[in-house]
């Protein structure tokens, strides 16, 4: 069985960062969103993974490289353009041969991985399995309506409510989605849907077996979800101080310091994660907060937010909450007369002031 990892897309939901980024290296808990997913695939046995990539496949192929950190070997598969997942699907239909594939949405993260799921589908020999999760606002999903059990008929981001479920991006598949996705046509906003591909495969009385799953999903797209993500990743890390604390400062709860790390006179109460090599002086680092490498945070306080490598935060009068902010971004209290608000920001930033 072969593992197909969809690193492509847009990503216009998190804008401005992929602008300059791809979506999937944005971390979570100082590690590439991307990473959780290939562990999930090399944790369920699979050794080989293609992985499709778009505009932003020299970025990819830099972070993932040929899989050896892993064990696992890696295929880079160049998707023209982002026109859907179920063109992404058929963009890898050479690497995936007559096998059969898991395909995972390089921006999801789940918690309990896909190891039982992909054991499985290897045994029932069915031609397709999905996975679905009950959520609150199904109508931003593709989701699936079921009758006694079985899966009728699937919708991308239905305009009304017809079912809870969503489907959670990871799929697994046999060569009949090839099929499907050569019948069908680009939807409303010119893909080819995987949804419509699965349709067909309903339709034409291939078996779809579906499982509702309970553990935590998420699709890390939008800001909120990403700090959700963040969220419950550091709730599972132990706490591992290796950086330099000083007599003044205290390291209270599940807090990890990389290597290199500097905490002078603060805070840091976690779960929280303090990248390498990163300075923090005379400052608050409240729960739920990742500060990736070579970061400097002085007279500043932040909580549950994500902070990208090399960038500062420098005497902020305010508390910083519910904040991504980008690499190389610099913060800092102005001195400068007139006393006044300064921005450069990119394009579709968000910034909310006091
Ligand atoms: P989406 O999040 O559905 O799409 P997107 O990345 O274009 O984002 P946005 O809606 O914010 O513009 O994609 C899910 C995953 O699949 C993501 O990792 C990107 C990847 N993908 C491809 O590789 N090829 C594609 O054609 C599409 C649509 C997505």
């Amino acid at each position: 069985m072969k593992g197909l990892i969809l690193s492509g897309g847009r990503g216009t939901r998190l804008r401005p960062l992929t602008h300059t980024s791809a979506k999937q290296l944005v971390p979570i808990a100082n590690k590439p969103i991307l990473f959780y997913g290939i562990e999930a695939l090399v944790q369920a046995g699979i050794k080989h993974i293609g992985i499709i990539v778009g505009d932003t496949k020299k970025e990819i192929m830099e972070a993932v490289g040929d899989g050896s950190q892993w064990g696992v070997r890696v295929t880079y598969i160049e998707q023209e353009a982002p026109l859907g997942l179920a063109h992404a699907v058929l963009t890898a239909e050479e690497f995936i041969g007559q096998e059969h594939f898991v395909m995972y949405l390089g921006d999801n993260l789940i918690i309990n991985g896909v190891t039982e799921f992909v054991a499985e589908f290897e045994q029932n020999q069915s031609h397709s399995q999905i996975l679905l999760a009950k959520v609150p606002e199904p109508e931003q999903f593709g989701v699936a309506q079921l009758k006694d059990g079985k899966v009728v008929r699937l919708v991308e981001k239905p305009k009304t409510h017809i079912s809870d479920f969503a489907l959670v991006g990871v799929y697994m598949f046999d060569r009949h989605i090839f099929e499907a996705a050569r019948a069908i046509s680009p939807s409303w906003r010119n893909e080819l849907e995987i949804t419509d591909a699965i349709q067909y495969l309903i339709d034409k009385g291939y078996e779809v077996r579906s499982h509702i799953i309970d553990g935590w999903w998420k699709d890390t797209g939008k800001l909120e979800d990403m700090l959700e993500a963040n969220r419950i990743i550091l709730d599972t890390m132990e706490r591992r101080v290796a950086g330099s604390v000083d007599s003044d400062s205290r390291v209270e709860g599940r807090v990890v310091i990389e290597p290199g790390a500097e905490i002078v006179n603060s805070l840091i109460r976690g779960p929280a994660i303090i990248g390498p090599k990163t300075k923090i002086i005379n400052s608050f680092i409240g729960p739920f907060t990742s500060i990736n490498y070579e970061v400097v945070v002085k007279g500043s306080e932040l909580e549950h937010s994500i902070i990208l490598e090399n960038s500062s935060l420098i005497d902020i009068g305010g508390k910083i909450v519910d904040s991504l902010v980008g690499k190389n971004v610099q913060i800092a209290r102005s001195v400068l007369r007139p006393c006044a608000y300064r921005f450069m920001v990119g394009d579709n930033s968000r910034v909310g002031i006091l």
